[in-house]
């Protein structure tokens, strides 16, 4: 129905202003022209089709670029207190998960590289600033149901969770945010549904999950503009616990706070896909199974951000 066309996320559209490209909808299994170039919508008419269960609108592919140049304008309008808070919440998180769709086309060049970092600082700018973000992030993103939603969760979890810690930088935070954002990456390497529970991979396939760190930073590696940094905590995302974790067995003491957070936001959230749980549901049953695994302090600060 739509190989001809670039699909992009509706909670990318902003109401009452311009959109610089024709908006198609699916009904059934035709695409219907939506707007035209340059016409606006209403926001009520965005919610309509939000409540109608929308969450996709499709665009011609050479407006692609305009659509990527409109999400840049987006992120930097989220500080934007005249819009309401959910609204901008719902625009960054499928700002993230485009992101992560898009995240190997980006990082071909050291433009695409920036472009995205500029757009992570912003979000943790937003996050930082405004109580209600998260929650509205979360809310709007639902439960993870591809890597690529599981990828925005992880970095906006991470984001949420280091801005409540006392002595996160700004080069620091947004270095965790991108490895979030990444951190999965190399699963795009696996040739096997991964998403079934692990017990039931055969061993081969086990093994190669367990690779999916490595050829993460494997993917990434050639391009000197990603810090060692980022590509380390890529490395160690799933390691957890004492011992528990792949590939090195890292005890707790062994990893930073920037690891730790990285290594529970992604468990955080693999768990409330796989019980089905929304955050604020998943966080005591969550507590009750990992408490040990993890430092205390972080457990607890990602339980405020999610009460
Ligand atoms: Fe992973
Ligand atoms: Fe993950």
């Amino acid at each position: 129905m739509s190989n001809d066309f670039y699909t992009i996320r509706l909670n990318t559209i902003r109401g009452n202003e311009e959109i610089p490209f024709d908006l198609y909808v699916a009904v059934g299994n035709r695409l219907v022209h939506y707007t035209r170039a340059m016409d606006a919508v209403e926001v009520d008419r965005l919610r309509g089709l939000k409540n109608h269960g929308v969450k996709k609108l499709f665009i011609r592919p050479e407006d692609e670029s305009a659509y990527l140049k409109y999400l840049e304008v987006g992120i930097e309008a989220l500080s934007n207190k005249s819009v309401a808070v959910e609204d901008r919440a719902a625009r960054a998180s499928d700002t993230l998960i485009v992101s992560a769709e898009n995240a190997e086309k980006n990082l071909d060049t050291e433009v695409g590289y920036e472009s995205q970092l500029r757009q992570l600082e912003q979000i943790s700018g937003f996050i930082g600033e405004d109580r209600k973000a998260i929650k509205g992030m979360l809310q709007a993103s639902g439960l993870s149901k591809d890597t690529n939603q599981h990828s925005a969760t992880v970095c906006s979890l991470s984001i949420a969770v280091a801005s409540k810690l006392e002595g996160f930088e700004t080069k620091e935070l947004t270095e965790l945010a991108y490895a979030a954002l990444l951190h999965d990456i190399g699963k795009a390497r696996l040739k096997f549904d991964y998403n079934r529970p692990y017990e039931e991979l055969t061993k081969d396939q086990q093994r190669q999950y367990q690779q999916h760190p490595a050829d993460g930073v494997g993917l990434l590696a050639g391009k000197p503009f990603i810090s060692p940094r980022i590509l380390g905590l890529i490395a160690g995302h799933e390691e957890y616990g004492e011992g528990r974790g792949y590939p090195e067995k890292k005890n707790l003491f062994q990893m930073d706070t920037a690891y730790q957070i990285l290594s529970l936001t992604n468990k955080f959230d693999r768990f409330c896909t796989v019980k089905n749980l929304a955050p604020f549901q998943a966080i005591d049953p969550f507590f009750e199974q990992n408490a040990a695994f993890y430092d205390e302090n972080l457990i607890g600060t990602l339980a405020t951000i999610l009460t």
